[in-house]
């Protein structure tokens, strides 16, 4: 949130609890959400996941990543030994922002100014949690792990980001399971598929 939002809630979260109560009762920055989608999992956690934010399944359940993408993160995590409950997944904005389109609600991207507004949340929220590492799923992550747009192509792998303390943590960048739902041949989504699950098992032994 900007500074001026930080302020109204006039006190500095000291636990995740207290953290998520104020993200529950923030107003969405585009209206139509039905409600905030926190993240999920253990404090403590060697892995937190950060994806871009709540899709139409989470909106109504109101956890993270249970839609398609949720469905195959959590198939990857599997196939790369991270059982799902042991890790922290989360979202960079959080709340579900769509286009209506008859009676289905089209997901739409986040604008960088969203990503920054709920920066300060997720940086708190992931020191909370204090992770060994954070996996920014996607571009949308990365650019709110890093504050400034990065290439996933390029940087895909190990990057170091700067928590609310000026200090470094440890990052890692990775695609989102939305780019392999969308990859339309199947040779295509085998093949990035298992670069994921690669990509997973990676950054689970650098955590360790
Ligand atoms: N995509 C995301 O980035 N996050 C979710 O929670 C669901 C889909």
């Amino acid at each position: 949130p900007t500074r001026a939002l930080r302020a109204m809630t006039d006190q500095e979260p000291k636990t995740l609890e207290d953290l998520n109560r104020i993200i529950l009762a923030s107003e969405p920055l585009v209206p139509g959400a039905t409600r905030a989608v926190l993240g999920e999992g253990r404090i403590g956690s060697e892995l937190a996941f950060v994806g871009e934010q709540p899709g139409d399944q989470e909106d109504i359940e109101g956890r993270p990543f249970v839609g398609p993408a949720g469905k195959l993160l959590t198939r990857a995590l599997d196939d790369a030994g991270i059982p799902r409950a042991e890790a922290y997944v989360t979202n960079a904005v959080k709340h579900f922002k769509f286009e209506q389109r008859g009676k289905r609600r089209i997901h739409k991207k986040p604008t960088a100014g969203e990503v920054k507004h709920y920066r300060w949340w997720l940086m708190k929220e992931l020191d909370l949690v204090h992770p060994r590492l954070t996996i920014a799923l996607g571009a949308t992550a990365a650019l709110a792990l890093a504050g400034k747009t990065v290439s996933v192509t390029k940087v895909r792998g190990p990057m170091g980001y700067v928590g609310l303390d000026g200090k470094e943590r440890q990052g890692f960048v990775t695609v989102h399971p939305s780019f392999l739902l969308r990859l339309p041949d199947e040779a295509a989504k085998r093949r990035e598929y298992d670069a994921f699950v690669a990509d997973l098992h990676a950054a689970h032994e650098l955590a360790r």
